[in-house]
């Protein structure tokens, strides 16, 4: 598989210098991610780009800035809405999901 790993940030710095491979779930799936990096550069390495819903349109939004600005990678990360991904660093035993609209059940 192709490495699409984010391995240095502009905000968050550089990452994987441990190399860390800690286990997360996203939606039904058990997904592995290094510790500290991105949530969603640790789904972009597994192929995952939709990361919401927008509310009233239903479009399919993914990482856009990738720097904490736009809000197009928002998920629901250990039950609350509207997480960052491109700027929260990854944690043993996250449990990240598709957010739809506002929440993580689709309407
Ligand atoms: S991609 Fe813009 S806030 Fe995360």
């Amino acid at each position: 598989m192709e490495n699409n790993r984010v391995e240095v940030h502009p905000i968050l710095g550089e990452f994987n210098t441990e190399k860390k491979l800690v286990k997360f779930r996203y939606n039904d799936t058990e997904l592995e991610g290094y510790e500290g990096e991105p949530i969603a550069s640790a789904l972009l390495a597994a192929g995952i780009k939709i990361h919401r819903y927008s509310l009233k349109e239903k479009k399919a939004r993914g990482i856009f800035c990738a720097i904490g600005r736009c809000t197009d990678c928002v998920m629901v990360v250990d039950g609350n809405i509207n997480v960052r991904t491109c700027v929260t660093p990854l944690k043993e035993g996250m449990v990240v999901q598709t957010q739809y609209g506002l929440s993580a059940k689709e309407a």
